[in-house]
């Protein structure tokens, strides 16, 4: 987590800084800095609190000139959210200057070690542990920035995206990445440092991604030279060219990137399978699965590992895979699975699911599984991101950026893609007919429409939401496929509006929620038709005699949960195994209401980042 931009060129830095940071904020939002050099002073700025409290702050702090500069948004890791722990931070003799996304796990005994060498902290931060280390080698060793930076890096164990310049010579700004992204933006006798390619779109379609373990010195007028940390070899610039708009990452008139999100549902899953899926002729057509197909249908199980909103997607998954393809799944905890010893055999299929391709523990889990032999897809959202690089292949979702922290178009993307993936084997293992297959290529195309008759129901959530909003506790039930959806419905509330939530099997209510309810309980229960339809209705029925109040989200014209109901939200049928992609739905607009109606940040609850780059 944390954002980080840097920019030096021939332009003024700080419109460009502070805008970059507006944009990475969904990384972190405890607190922000920038500092800039003018051509003879260097002048840092940071502040607890928002980018926008850093700009009102900064503005009447310090002149904001200068064509060099960095800037940083903050997730607390090492002390807490305030000003001195906030980055920019700056070496004891004042010339040294960092930005840091990560974490420095021996940042203890190199502190000692400085201490002891009569450098002084002002903070609790790893980050300025490791500035004044790379001052302390820089001095001792009379080298170059680039270098220095090199020979301290050599000294940490952790995880960093860092950018460093020294105000003595603002010609350059040195870069490094190890467990962390860092996107170089390359322009004409100018370059842009972020934690993804957003800051600079509208500057330059050209961007380099760094690899783990690499370095660059950026300079101005000068080709970048790329340099793995360890050995010093030289590596060759990869240019790509960007596929992202400026349209792409704005409100485009709606109150919070998440209701934009939500709506742009329907356009994101067909973008998912455009070009993928060819109804008439009867084929799926993906790269990354046609040139493994073997993996796959020799794979003794497959294993899902992700985190969040991406392992509730795996679960889905889970059910669609066995159905179809009737291969063995089992859905990992990513952050659980690479820390416990977990048996993995060569022939196994390892699926990592990440919307932002950079979750540290979904990282890790994918390197262990490599380690252990196991061939593994990625399914990732971001184009380029990390999880992406360090696949053998992978699907994009194709959902374009998801800005507002809570995910809501990557679940339905990642299931759409996974659902693909499932249908493909199924018919290449003969697990399907040619017209059943058929048949859900049909279902699946009409997919983008029942979205957006789903999102008609748009108001009454709104109603709904009213009469709920000021719940302490509320509870998600759903069996089968709708049990996933469930757990995302009560993970949704809890992230925005801070609403206990838990989702559960709807069966296993009996075995201990069902002592919470009483009249005071709202109850969400997905009781689509089909997916176990009559004992959904039983545990409704259960509900009911508990005066718990009942919500139900039911397919439409139906009539049974209604007569129990105090509310029900109706969706449109479709066939069983794709209900999550409509019955999700109303449960991210039933959140999105509650959290404007309890003003909270929609778009950046408390404690919370968009891409989770720490374990
Ligand atoms: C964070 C986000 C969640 C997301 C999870 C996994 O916690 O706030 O929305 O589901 O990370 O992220 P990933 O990018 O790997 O899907």
């Amino acid at each position: 987590m944390c954002g980080i931009v840097g920019y030096i060129g021939y332009r003024e830095a700080y419109p460009i800084v502070l805008q970059g940071l507006q944009r990475l904020e969904y990384r972190g939002y405890d607190s922000a800095g920038i500092a800039l050099y003018d051509g003879s002073n260097l002048k840092v700025s940071k502040t607890k609190g928002k980018v926008e409290d850093l700009k009102n702050r900064l503005e009447s702090e310090i002149s904001t000139k200068g064509s060099i500069g960095i800037g940083h948004t903050r997730w607390a890791t090492h002390g807490v959210p305030n000003d001195i722990n906030s980055h920019p931070h700056v070496s004891n003799s004042g010339n040294l200057v960092i930005i840091h996304n990560g974490i420095i796990e021996n940042y203890d005994p190199l502190r000692q070690e400085l201490l002891n060498r009569g450098y002084t902290f002002s903070s609790d931060t790893d980050t300025e542990v490791l500035v004044n280390l790379i001052e302390d080698v820089k001095t001792k060793e009379n080298v170059k920035l680039g270098k220095a930076v090199q020979i301290a890096l050599n000294q940490t164990i952790g995880a960093y995206a860092i950018a460093v310049f020294d105000k003595t010579k603002p010609n350059e700004i040195v870069v490094a990445r190890l467990g962390s992204p860092l996107a170089i933006g390359v322009g004409e006798n100018e370059f842009f440092i972020a934690s993804d390619a957003t800051p600079f779109i509208e500057y330059t379609n050209n961007a380099i991604y760094l690899e783990d373990g690499e370095m660059a010195v950026v300079r101005n007028h000068k080709k970048l030279k790329i340099r793995k940390i360890k050995d010093d070899s030289l590596v060759d610039p990869y240019v790509q060219e960007l596929q992202l708009n400026l349209e792409q990452i704005e409100k485009g008139g709606y109150d919070h990137f998440m209701i934009k999100e939500i709506y742009e549902q329907p356009d994101a899953i067909t973008d998912t399978f455009r070009g993928r899926m060819k109804t008439k002729e009867g084929i799926i057509r993906m790269a990354g699965i046609d040139d493994n197909l073997d993996k796959f249908l020799n794979a003794r199980r497959i294993i899902i590992v992700a985190c969040g909103t991406s392992w509730h997607a795996g679960l889905v998954a889970e059910y669609i895979f066995e159905e179809f393809a009737r291969i063995p799944v089992e859905v990992e905890y990513a952050s659980e699975f690479r820390y416990r010893n977990p048996v993995i055999y060569e022939d196994d299929v390892v699926i990592a699911i990440s919307q932002s391709g950079e979750t540290a523990d979904t990282m890790a889990a994918i390197k262990l599984a490599k380690a252990q032999g196991a061939f593994v897809f990625g399914v990732c959202n971001v184009v380029g991101s990390s999880i992406s690089r360090e696949t053998h292949a992978g699907a994009y979702t194709h959902a374009g950026p998801e800005i507002g922290v809570a995910s809501t178009k990557a679940f339905t993307t990642q299931i759409t893609v996974l659902t693909l993936i499932a249908l493909k084997l199924a018919k290449h293992k003969g697990k399907l007919s040619a017209s059943e297959f058929r048949t859900y290529l049909q279902e699946l195309e009409r997919i983008p429409g029942k979205v957006k008759k789903a999102l008609e129901s748009n108001e009454q959530a709104a109603i709904v939401a009213k009469e709920y909003k000021d719940a302490t506790n509320a509870l998600y039930l759903g069996r089968g496929y709708n049990f996933p959806v469930a757990l995302e419905g009560a993970l949704k509330l809890k992230e925005i509006s801070y609403i206990h939530a838990e989702g559960y099997p709807a069966a296993e209510m009996k075995h201990g929620p069902i002592a919470l309810i009483d009249e005071q309980m709202p109850v969400f229960v997905i009781a689509t038709k089909k997916g176990h339809y009559e004992k959904v209705v039983s545990n409704v029925e259960e509900i009911k005699a508990r005066s718990g109040k009942i919500i139900g989200i039911v397919t439409e014209g139906d009539v049974e949960v209604r007569k129990l109901a105090d509310h029900v939200i109706e969706i449109p049928e479709t066939l069983e195994p794709l209900t999550p992609l409509l019955s999700t739905i109303p449960l991210q607009l039933l959140s999105y209401h509650i959290a404007v109606m309890l003003e909270k940040n929609v778009d950046q609850p408390r404690n919370l980042a968009k891409s989770v780059t720490v374990e």
